[in-house]
């Protein structure tokens, strides 16, 4: 009734909705692997012939080498990467192929797949981040009292130091590797051997296959585990956490190397140039990681919506799990790079963030504090003292410590001479010693941690 609307049958447009071979076929490494472990279970335990397994591990090996070599095919008739590889062996060794599939579906065999392929993308993850650190642990440790101001609502609060900046994102990384050593603890189990849903009849053994793929046990139950996708869901929140940490440093990047700022220029090698404006240098890397961020946390949203509400066990619907992982691994990936790399290789203006810490009155709480630790003065009147003083200063567009004294003394004669070593910018900061502090002495104690932590001293 619709046939003039459509150019192809309906078999056409079901054998392309179908087909996951477009995207799934990057699992081909992990599909051969987890093949490769059950077939030897198989032969092991009695339920193929040992020279019928050989036969099939020879012919696994070849297409492997042939996926190698010149790629994957992608045949929507053959739906996904386990068909396709199911049917090359046949190709390859004849009927005998068809003994690989005892005991074992395409459900277990696609959790089984994506999970490893999921196992490698933390580690990877993990190795980037680690080289991030470094790099920051490094800069941080060049910068340990290098002055900045440092900010609250984009207003110059209290000078810091740009090693203690710098660090703060050595934190959040740091937690970023917590959260996938936690993923990848909870999700190394095998759901091989679960089969289509029930388990199978036939005498397996579920502990040697997951011996056989590096995972720590077999899964519990296997309803659980052919539907589950608890471990790609913990990667991309891994991942959505770790793109907002990126996106706030790049960000920062942008700030600080645009020209009202002023207090970093991006490498050459990390930066474009404007086709009609030529002075411009734009820092298109750092734009690049805070935008990929929205694709990153959109891959999550998008797995979410998936699963919700899904009835056990499979169904179809999670075939679309694996292309926002693949993405958000990607960005992820290029991503933490491109950081690894502006870190590794901006130049920092210190004297400009110096003079911008001395603008802005940064050291006023300084001012205030004095006031309570020399004059016994309460810190709510201490403060009011001081912004007296501040408003002062700002209207003979002097700094803090060029008012004259006897200027500060005619708003409260409790102050005098002291008060001048207290209101520099490297008193402000030499004096912040409290435990995570911004002393450069406390600053230098963090950094000394954190390399021994990533094994830089060794
Ligand atoms: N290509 C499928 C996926 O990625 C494999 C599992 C298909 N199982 C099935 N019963 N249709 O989810």
């Amino acid at each position: 009734m619709w046939g003039g609307r459509f150019a192809a049958g309906p078999s056409a447009i079901m054998r392309e909705i179908n087909a996951s071979i477009p995207f799934d076929k990057a699992l081909w490494r992990e599909d051969i692997a987890a093949s490769k472990a059950h077939v030897a279970m198989l032969g092991a335990q009695g339920i193929v012939s040992a020279e019928d397994a050989a036969a099939i591990t020879r012919g696994l090996d070849q297409v492997a080498a042939e996926y190698a070599a010149t790629g994957v095919p992608e045949d929507w008739a053959l739906e996904d990467i386990h068909m396709t590889t199911e049917a090359r062996l046949a190709e390859l060794i004849g009927p005998v192929a068809g003994r690989l599939h005892t005991a074992r579906s395409r459900n277990d065999q696609v959790a089984t797949d994506f999970r490893l392929w999921v196992r490698r993308a933390l580690d990877e993850a993990d190795a980037g981040l680690a080289a991030l650190q470094r790099a920051l642990v490094t800069r941080a440790g060049e910068h340990a009292a290098s002055i900045m101001p440092g900010f609250t609502h984009l207003q110059t609060a209290q000078p810091v130091t740009l090693g203690h900046h710098l660090m703060a994102y050595y934190e959040m990384f740091a937690r970023d590797r917590s959260r996938i050593a936690d993923a990848r603890a909870r999700m190394n189990v095998s759901p091989l051997g679960s089969a289509a849903l029930a388990g199978t009849g036939f005498a397996i053994d579920r502990h040697a296959t997951a011996a056989a793929l590096g995972f720590d046990a077999p899964t519990r139950n296997s309803l659980d585990a052919v539907s589950d996708r608890d471990f790609a869901l913990d990667y991309l929140m891994m991942a959505a956490q770790c793109a907002l940490h990126l996106s706030r440093l790049a960000e920062e990047l942008v700030l600080w190397s645009s020209q009202p700022f002023g207090f970093a220029r991006m490498p050459d090698s990390l930066s474009t140039g404007s086709s009609i404006m030529p002075q411009k240098k734009n820092p298109d890397a750092a734009e690049l990681v805070r935008g990929h961020a929205g694709r990153i946390v959109g891959a999550l949203t998008a797995l979410m919506v998936t699963m919700k509400g899904l009835p056990l066990a499979y169904s179809k619907d999670m075939q679309d799990d694996k292309p926002p992982v693949f993405e958000a691994a990607g960005l992820l990936a290029l991503s933490v790079a491109a950081m690894t790399g502006m870190i590794a290789e901006a130049t920092f203006d210190t004297a400009r963030m110096r003079q911008a810490a001395e603008l802005g009155y940064a050291t006023a709480t300084d001012l205030a504090d004095w006031l309570v630790r020399e004059a016994g003065v309460p810190f709510r009147e201490a403060h009011h003292i001081t912004g007296a003083a501040v408003r002062l200063a700002e209207s003979r567009a002097l700094a803090l410590d060029a008012l004259p004294l006897d200027d500060l003394r005619a708003i409260d004669a409790r102050i005098d001479q002291r008060v001048f070593a207290a209101l520099s910018v490297d008193a402000s900061v030499a004096a912040r010693t409290s435990y995570g502090g911004t002393a450069p002495a406390e600053v230098e104690a963090r950094i000394a941690e954190a390399r021994a932590a990533l094994g830089m001293d060794l």
